[in-house]
């Protein structure tokens, strides 16, 4: 025995790290998936739009490691924000990595609740956001109008709820994987199930590396795949006053989305695209 185990040691391969077994998914998402810098100053028009002054308030619904939160409060000095987060994992992630950036004067003007959306812990906002469909893990009407009520409590009187919603036949195609190259690591959005009778999907981020490694399933969505109109009558039917759909402009050189949202009443069939519903209180 005590042969064996000196053979095994000493015939062991030294394993070096993988850049998969290095990485981490939270700051993989957060440079993949999150755009701070452009929701903030979106949230902020739309607001200014609605009621002429600025907002001071955002609640982040779903928030994970709460960057939009942090984003905000770096803005202006009156601004607060709300984190609201169900996962103890990414909130504490956002703390160690996203709140320690900030300015210790700009981290007291952050709350985070560790708690359900559909609560009504915490004060009430300006700008409510529930970003990246986070809302789609809500797969019935009476869920998801159970969460519209307790967002639409959760704002001031006056107070804009801004969800964002994607769409489009390519985004329906099931076993579709679509990668996007970063400067380390490759991105791959994986839709692996789409029902088309009760819109139940399931969907994977996945990230390669260039060493070969990989970190499959780094985050998996059970997800129903609303509508645009399911979801504006829902918002009207639990007491939001108007909704605007604000759809994404088209670069006329490259044919691809510009990054410029304006509100639309009626849009064309695109293959893929991704849109904001805002819903005034
Ligand atoms: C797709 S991530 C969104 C992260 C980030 N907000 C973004 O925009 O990318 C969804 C987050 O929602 C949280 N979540 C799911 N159900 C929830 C609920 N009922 N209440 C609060 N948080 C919930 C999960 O813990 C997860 O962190």
């Amino acid at each position: 025995m005590l042969y064996i185990g000196k053979m095994t040691r000493k015939h062991k391969k030294k394993r070096s790290a993988t850049k998969a077994s290095c990485a981490d998914r939270y700051d993989l998402y957060l440079q993949a998936v999150q755009a701070p810098e452009h929701e903030v100053p979106f949230f902020d028009r739309v607001f200014r739009k609605a009621y002429g002054r600025p907002a001071s308030i955002l609640r982040e619904d779903f928030c994970g490691t709460f960057a939009v939160c942090c984003q905000w409060v770096k803005g202006r000095p009156n601004r607060h924000a709300i984190g609201v987060d169900l996962d103890p994992e990414p909130l504490a992630w956002g703390i160690k990595h996203n709140l320690d950036k900030l300015k210790p004067v700009d981290r007291t003007r952050i709350e985070l609740l560790q708690a359900d959306v559909r609560g009504n812990q915490g004060r009430r906002a300006d700008v409510l956001a529930a970003q990246n469909f986070s809302f789609w893990i809500f797969k019935t009407r009476d869920e998801l109008a159970r969460y519209f009520s307790a967002a639409h409590k959760n704002l001031r009187r006056q107070g804009v709820l801004v969800l964002d919603m994607m769409g489009g036949s390519e985004s329906i195609e099931e076993d579709r994987h679509d990668e996007t190259e970063h400067e380390d690591f490759t991105y791959i959005w994986d839709q692996a199930r789409f029902d088309p009778i009760t819109h139940d999907c399931t969907f994977f981020i996945h990230f390669k590396f260039s060493d070969g490694s990989e970190l499959p399933k780094a985050f998996r969505y059970d997800w129903r795949f609303w509508t645009l109109p399911e979801v504006r009558e829902i918002l009207l039917e639990t007491g939001f006053k108007h909704v605007d759909v604000y759809w994404e402009g088209t670069d006329p050189d490259t044919g691809e989305g510009n990054d410029v949202f304006r509100v639309r009443n009626h849009a064309p069939s695109e293959p893929a695209w991704i849109c904001y519903v805002v819903a005034h209180k």
